[in-house]
C-alpha cells in the first residue's frame, strides 16, 4: 500500500527534471541543424569547383577571335561557322541549317570539355580535313575560360541560370 504512491512520485519527479536535459537536447537540436544547414553549402561549392576553373568574363575577350566565324547568344545564327549555342553536349557536325564537311560529320565526336580542349588547341589536328581555319588556342586558360564562356548559353541561346 505504501509501495504503489512512492514509484509514482518518483516518476513525476523525472518528468520536472527533464526541464535539464531538455534544455541540451534542444541545443542538440539546433547544432544538428546547423550541421545540416551547412552541408548544402559544401556540396554547392564542390559542384561550382569545375566551374570556377574558366572565367567567363575572361571567356568573352578569347571569343572575340571566334567571333569573325561563330555566334552564339540570343538569335545566334550560322555564319561562316556554325552557331555555338549549347555546343558543350552536341554532336559534332550536327547542328540544323548548317553544311559541315564529310571530316566533321564522320567524325565521330560528341563535344565536351575534353574533345573541345584538343579541337581548339589544333583544329586540324584534331578533325583532319575540318574547314575551319583557325590556328588554335596554345593556352589552356584561354581554354579554360572560353569554355565557361559557351558553356554558359543553352541551345536556345538563353543564359543558364
Ligand atoms: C575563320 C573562321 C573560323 C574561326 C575564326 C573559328 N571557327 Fe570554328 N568553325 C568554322 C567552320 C567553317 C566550322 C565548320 C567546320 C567543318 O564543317 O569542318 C567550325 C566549326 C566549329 C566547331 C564545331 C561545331 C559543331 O557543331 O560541330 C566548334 C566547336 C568551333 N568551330 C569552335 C570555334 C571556336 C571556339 C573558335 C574560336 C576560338 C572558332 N571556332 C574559330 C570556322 C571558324
Amino acid at each position: 500500500m505504501i509501495a504503489h504512491p512512492s514509484p509514482r512520485l518518483r516518476q513525476t519527479d523525472n518528468t520536472r527534471r527533464r526541464g535539464g536535459p531538455g534544455l541540451a537536447r534542444l541545443m542538440g537540436a539546433a547544432l544538428s541543424l546547423a550541421f545540416i544547414a551547412g552541408l548544402p553549402v559544401m556540396a554547392r561549392a564542390e559542384t561550382a569547383a569545375p566551374a570556377a576553373a574558366g572565367s567567363a568574363e575572361a571567356g568573352e575577350k578569347v571569343f572575340l577571335k571566334c567571333r569573325a566565324c561563330h555566334q552564339i547568344g540570343a538569335g545566334a545564327k550560322h555564319l561562316v561557322g556554325p552557331e555555338l549555342n549549347g555546343v558543350i553536349g552536341r554532336k559534332a557536325g550536327t547542328v540544323a541549317g548548317y553544311s559541315f564537311s564529310d571530316a566533321m560529320k564522320n567524325s565521330g565526336l560528341t563535344w565536351d570539355a575534353a574533345t573541345l580542349r584538343d579541337y581548339l588547341k589544333n583544329p586540324r589536328a584534331k578533325v583532319t580535313g575540318t574547314r575551319m581555319i583557325f590556328v588554335g588556342l596554345p593556352k589552356d586558360k584561354d581554354i579554360d575560360d572560353l569554355l565557361a564562356y559557351v558553356g554558359q548559353f543553352d541551345a536556345d541561346g538563353k543564359k543558364k541560370p
